[in-house]
């Protein structure tokens, strides 16, 4: 809501918001009786990557609340969150590795997926992410933010998908690269006397995910993989969603993807991560030790 009024993410609204809704937050989900003080086993904080600022306020928040319940936190990088919601889909992972395409609003990447050892990228994009392309583009359409759901209602509402044509990125190439798709899709507004939104969204959505598309099926015919995930924001997308699970088929491979409504950034990824670190299935990764390196005087 306040972010979508500036159609983007301020870093120090986004500080102050944090700051001024943490402790309600937590107090909801006490009256909600979604937890109590009393069942809480350890806490899962995200250390990044991230804005800085709201980072700050989650960690300093979640050792406070760790130190008065006398508890473990654990620190968690953001881009694991999305990985193990993987655990939470329909069927669980079987086997590994699996190649995961992660696609937000920071990244999009290609991630080899051993689990319990780290995960390793492949590649990250060269410039934009997938979602920075959408929620610039649907910038400059006058939509709202984020402007990936906006773009994908638009798109499931046209009758011409082909009106529009844009060039996929990298086709000769492996990599990720948004920039060029988004150059190409501010100037056709501009240009444009006429603009059909509908049609616009669907072609510019089909070239976005058809790159997508390309880079992991190309990604899966030089590996062996048992599996093929979709994560982060961007597979909130039921398209997607759909064209993933396609080329899982195609490939006889496993899919995994989250449910939907855990797909965009949510407070179950840090959660599940922790989790597992308190049981030892991965290596765990204390918050205060992560502090110390902040606060030695070394
Ligand atoms: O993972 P996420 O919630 O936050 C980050 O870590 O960045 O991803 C947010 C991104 C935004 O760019 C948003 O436009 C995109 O995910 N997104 C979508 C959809 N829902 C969210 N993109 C395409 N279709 C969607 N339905
Ligand atoms: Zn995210």
């Amino acid at each position: 809501m306040i972010h979508s009024s500036t159609k983007g993410v301020i870093p120090q609204i986004a500080a102050k918001e944090h700051f001024e809704q943490i402790n309600h937050l937590f107090e909801n989900c006490l009256e909600e009786g979604m937890v109590t003080s009393e069942n809480i086993s350890s806490i899962g904080v995200t250390c990044g990557p991230g804005l800085i600022g709201a980072l700050a306020v989650g960690a300093s928040w979640a050792a406070g609340l760790g130190e008065s319940l006398r508890i473990p936190v654990y620190g968690v990088n953001h881009l694991e969150g999305h990985v193990f919601t993987l655990f939470l889909s329909e069927e669980k992972p079987k086997s590994f590795p699996i190649l995961v395409l992660l696609a937000s609003g920071g990244h999009t990447m290609l991630l080899n997926w051993s689990y319990p050892d780290a995960f390793r990228c492949i590649f990250n994009t060269r410039d934009d992410s997938a979602g920075e392309a959408f929620d610039k583009i649907a910038r400059i359409l006058g939509l709202g933010f984020p402007g990936g759901p906006d773009i994908e209602l638009h798109a499931e509402k046209s009758k011409n998908k082909k009106r529009y044509r844009f060039t996929v990125p990298m086709r000769n190439r492996s990599g990720f690269s948004f920039s060029g798709l988004k150059t190409e899709a501010r100037k056709k507004i501009e240009e444009s006397k006429n603009l059909n939104i509908d049609d616009f969204c669907a072609s510019f959505q089909d070239t976005a995910f058809k790159h997508l598309l390309e880079q992991t099926s190309k990604e899966l015919r030089s590996g062996s993989y048992k599996g093929l995930g979709l994560v982060g924001g961007v597979s909130a997308n039921k398209r997607l969603r759909s064209e993933f699970e396609h080329l899982a088929k195609k490939h006889s491979l496993q899919f995994v993807v989250p449910p939907l409504k855990l797909s965009t950034d949510n407070g179950v990824m840090p959660a599940i991560v922790a989790e597992k670190m308190s049981r030892g299935e991965i290596k765990a990764k204390k918050l205060s030790k992560i502090f110390s390196r902040f606060t030695s005087s070394e």
